[in-house]
C-alpha cells in the first residue's frame, strides 16, 4: 500500500502526557495533512467520516483498565471505510489490562483496520510521583520507532482488507469499570481568580460555572482541571488521597513498566 495523504489524531488526554505522544508519533509519520482531534474536552461533534485513503491514530490513557468511558463515547463518532489505524493507550505504570483490546474493538466496529497498537507509560495522573516525568526521552524514542514501524508495516500490505489481525493482549468480557480511587480534585481559593477555565474545559462538565464547585457524580479524577488552570490553583489532597497514594506508592512506585507494541504482520 502507498503511504496515506492525510492523517488524522483523534485522542483524549486529560494531563496532556497521552497528547505528548500523539504529537511525537505524527511528527514522526510526517503527513503534511495532519488534523488533530482533541477528544478531551466536553463536545459534541457530527459523525465524522475518515476515507481509506487516510490513517487515524487513536489514543486514550487507561482509567481502571479500560478506555474512559467519555473518550469510548467521543471515538465511536468517527467513521472509517476500511481505514488503517494506529491505536494505542498510555498508563500510569500499574498496567493497561483490557484498555488497549477495547480501544481495538471499539474502532474495528467503527470500520477502522487496527495495523499496530502500542502502550507507553506515562506519569500517573492521579499519583504523579508514579512514573514521573515520563515521557522520558526513551519513551518517546519508543513511540517514534513505533510510528515508523507502523508505515513500514502499511506500507507492504497488499491490501488493507487482508492484514493480519493484531493480537492485542486483554480478555472479554472487560475488566468492570470501578472507581476504587476517586478523587475530585481541590481548589486553593487564595490562588483562584475565577477565570472559569476549569468548568469550560471539564471533560465531563462537573464543575459548576458560576460557583466552581465540582459535582462529585460527575467528577471522573481525570485532572484536567489541575492542567489547565493558569493559576496552578488545583491538585489532588486530603487524607483519603494521602493514604492512598502511599498505598499506591508502595504498590507501584518501584517497578519500572516499558512500552509494548504490536503490529498487523504474520509471524
Ligand atoms: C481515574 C484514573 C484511573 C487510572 N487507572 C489506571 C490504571 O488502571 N492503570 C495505570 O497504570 N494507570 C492508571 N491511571 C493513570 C493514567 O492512565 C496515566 O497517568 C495516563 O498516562 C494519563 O494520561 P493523560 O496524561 O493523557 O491524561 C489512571 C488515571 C486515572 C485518572
Amino acid at each position: 500500500m502507498d503511504k496515506p495523504f492525510d492523517l488524522h489524531c483523534i485522542y483524549f488526554s486529560a494531563k496532556l502526557t497521552t497528547k505528548k505522544y500523539v504529537e511525537s508519533i505524527a511528527n514522526a509519520i510526517n503527513i503534511a495533512n495532519t488534523t488533530f482531534h482533541d477528544m478531551t474536552s466536553a463536545t459534541t461533534i457530527d459523525d465524522i467520516e475518515i476515507p481509506a485513503s487516510s490513517i487515524a491514530i487513536f489514543a486514550a490513557p487507561v482509567y481502571a483498565g479500560r478506555i474512559p468511558a467519555v473518550a469510548a463515547e467521543r471515538f465511536a463518532r468517527f467513521k472509517g471505510k476500511h481505514t488503517p489505524a494506529i491505536i494505542f493507550c498510555t498508563y500510569g505504570n500499574r498496567a493497561f489490562d483490557d484498555a488497549l483490546l477495547e480501544l481495538k474493538d471499539l474502532v474495528t466496529a467503527n470500520g477502522f483496520k487496527v495495523i499496530s497498537a502500542a502502550a507507553f507509560v506515562s506519569c500517573h495522573s492521579i499519583f504523579p510521583n508514579i512514573a514521573a516525568g515520563r515521557p522520558f526521552a526513551y519513551d518517546i524514542k519508543d513511540a517514534t520507532d513505533f510510528a515508523s514501524k507502523s508505515i513500514q508495516v502499511l506500507t507492504s500490505l497488499g491490501s488493507i482488507a487482508n492484514a493480519p489481525n493484531v493480537m492485542i493482549p486483554g480478555k472479554h468480557p472487560y475488566r468492570p469499570i470501578e472507581n476504587t480511587f476517586f478523587f475530585a480534585p481541590k481548589r486553593h481559593k487564595h490562588l483562584c481568580d475565577h477565570c472559569g477555565t476549569c468548568a469550560r474545559l471539564c471533560p465531563t462538565k462537573a464543575i459548576d460555572a458560576e460557583t466552581l464547585d465540582i459535582d462529585t457524580a460527575q467528577c471522573i479524577s481525570c485532572g484536567h482541571c489541575i492542567a489547565v488552570c493558569p493559576n496552578h490553583a488545583k491538585n489532588f489532597g486530603g487524607v483519603k488521597y494521602q493514604v492512598a497514594k502511599q498505598m499506591f506508592t508502595k504498590k507501584f512506585g518501584a517497578a519500572i513498566c516499558h512500552t509494548d507494541t504490536f503490529y498487523a504482520e504474520d509471524i
